[in-house]
């Protein structure tokens, strides 16, 4: 940590891994899968352990999974010795909930990200906390669409082509001033995404360049493209 970075608050991150996978099918919950013989949220772990001046980190998991020595092998291994586990709830928003509660109160930045987001390069992790240090109360990675979009009606018929060049898909982790984001939660709104709560309590909230490597594992075929991408690494590791 700089000088610069010690001054600050510093940097607490949610991750968000309570979910079941139930679009992945797998027997285990989808944070612990395991690829390339570790588990999804290890990857996510090492990234977030990788970032520099995070001072608060707090793990979210299924509930039965807070006990980190009955993790299978790997899972914690790059686990900071501040870290915090805690289970999560019904609704991804229950776990942030619960996940942003054990933050460090003295950050000043949170970024909330999802373990199934699990290859998200550091980079990614590193504009979203230089946008809000940089005065944005959120940031949030994101990219162009390729395809068209339509919006459609109950019946599929659609109802407007939104312009592309306006679009854009959006990723994790997403960054807010910590007491933007706690008053979100405080409000008592509901959204879909931590952006849409922070931009519904009337804030403003801009996107940064993300990467596909921050693809979100939801279905097999994405736990193939994961399954390739570790493959890719263990042949090149970055140097
Ligand atoms: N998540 C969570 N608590 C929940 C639901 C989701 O912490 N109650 C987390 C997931 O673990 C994941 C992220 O939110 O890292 C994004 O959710 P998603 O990809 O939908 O994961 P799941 O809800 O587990 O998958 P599915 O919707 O297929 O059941
Ligand atoms: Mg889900």
């Amino acid at each position: 940590m700089t000088d610069a970075d010690a001054s600050r608050g510093g940097v607490g991150v949610v991750v968000v891994a309570a979910g079941s996978g139930s679009r992945l099918r797998a027997e285990v919950p989808k944070a612990f899968v395991p690829i390339g013989g570790r588990p999804l949220l290890a990857y996510a772990i090492s990234t977030v352990a990788a970032l520099e001046g995070v001072r608060s980190l707090v793990v979210v998991v299924p509930p039965g999974y807070d006990d980190t020595s009955a993790w299978p092998a790997g899972s914690g291994a790059a686990l900071p010795t501040f870290a915090v586990v805690v289970e999560g709830g019904a609704e991804r928003s229950d776990s942030v909930r619960a996940g942003l509660a054990r933050v460090d109160p003295s950050c000043d930045v949170v970024l909330v990200h999802d373990a199934a987001r699990a290859f998200t390069p550091v980079s990614v992790f590193e504009r979203v906390v230089d946008a809000v240090r940089r005065g944005a109360a959120g940031a949030v990675p994101g990219l162009p669409v390729i395809d068209t979009i339509k919006s459609v009606d109950a019946d599929g018929v659609i109802t407007g082509t939104p312009e592309r060049d306006s679009l854009r898909a959006v990723q994790t982790p997403q960054g807010f001033d910590a007491a933007v984001l706690r008053a979100a939660y405080d409000s008592g709104a509901t959204a879909t995404d931590d952006a849409a709560l922070v931009e519904a309590t009337g804030h403003h909230v801009i996107v940064v360049p993300g990467d596909a490597s921050a693809f979100k594992v939801t279905t097999p075929e994405e736990l193939r493209r994961a399954e390739r991408l570790v493959a890719d690494l263990e042949r090149a590791p970055a140097s």
